[in-house]
């Protein structure tokens, strides 16, 4: 039983959606949805529910945020208004300012910036509806739908949180553990050599808890790449055969 009196694992180590510690929720990814945009992809993963829409390289507007020796990434999360249970103010807040920043951080360490001097990446995020986990589901789809582009990167980043409910450290929260749950640690990965390009950690673990969070998640982040890497493929299968 959680801190608060919640029981959310079973005495067969079962969650209350039926996933044992270590799994994630069902992922379903959908490249080059957009006809106008230069790339995309839509993303579910469980009740979230993600468009990712990519434009450029193209002139970065306004100027005074050139770079003149790369292009910068400019990353905009909006959560609808209607994608979560209470209707949320539309536009912009804090949260969503570091959302958009964090991940165009991570992405700047895969993109080869440095072949559009001057240039913006923009990409957007639309959380259409939400359960949790959303930073890792907008960042998961944002990979796919630069790639979708065709943006040169070094590889394609994969994202999902791990953190503890109930006292047991499990793979991907959903609503209700990450509610009543005491931590939460979203983390993205590079595939290709494991380095971790974001991670927060919302939240009390012990050490031992977040090594292990840290461990299932880089696991879980190879499952999510493979599942990217096959939208992708059934993308440009599909386009062969238009
Ligand atoms: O979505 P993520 O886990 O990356 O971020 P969070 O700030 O930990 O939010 C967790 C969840 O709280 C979101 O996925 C939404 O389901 C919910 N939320 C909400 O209902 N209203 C908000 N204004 C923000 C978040």
């Amino acid at each position: 039983m959680s801190e608060n009196g919640i029981t959310m694992v079973d005495e067969n180590g079962m969650r209350l959606d039926g996933r044992t510690a270590e799994e994630h929720r069902p992922i379903k990814i959908e490249a080059g949805v957009l006809k106008n945009a230069d790339g995309s992809a839509y993303l579910e993963i469980g009740k979230n529910k993600v468009l990712a829409a990519v434009y450029g390289p193209r002139e970065c507007h306004p100027r005074h945020m050139q770079n003149p020796t790369r292009a910068i990434i400019q990353c905009k999360y909006n959560m609808q208004a209607y994608s979560v249970g209470d209707r949320k103010r539309p536009g912009t807040d804090r949260r969503s300012t570091e959302i958009s920043k964090i991940i165009s951080e991570a992405l700047e360490n895969v993109v080869l910036t440095e072949l559009y001097p001057r240039a913006s990446i923009d990409v957007y995020i639309e959380i259409l509806q939400a359960n949790a986990g959303t930073r890792c589901a907008g960042l998961t789809a944002a990979s796919v739908a630069l790639a979708d582009a065709g943006i040169p990167m070094r590889d394609i980043i994969p994202a999902i949180a791990s953190g503890k409910a109930d006292g047991h450290v499990l793979l991907d929260l959903n609503k209700e553990e990450d509610n009543f749950g005491e931590a939460d640690v979203p983390m993205a990965i590079v595939p290709g050599t494991d380095e971790i390009v974001l991670l927060q950690m919302d939240g009390h673990m012990t050490r031992e808890e977040f090594d292990r969070a840290i461990e299932m998640g880089v696991a879980a982040c190879h499952e999510v790449s493979d599942i990217q890497k096959d939208a992708l493929r059934r993308r440009y299968s599909a386009e062969g055969c238009e």
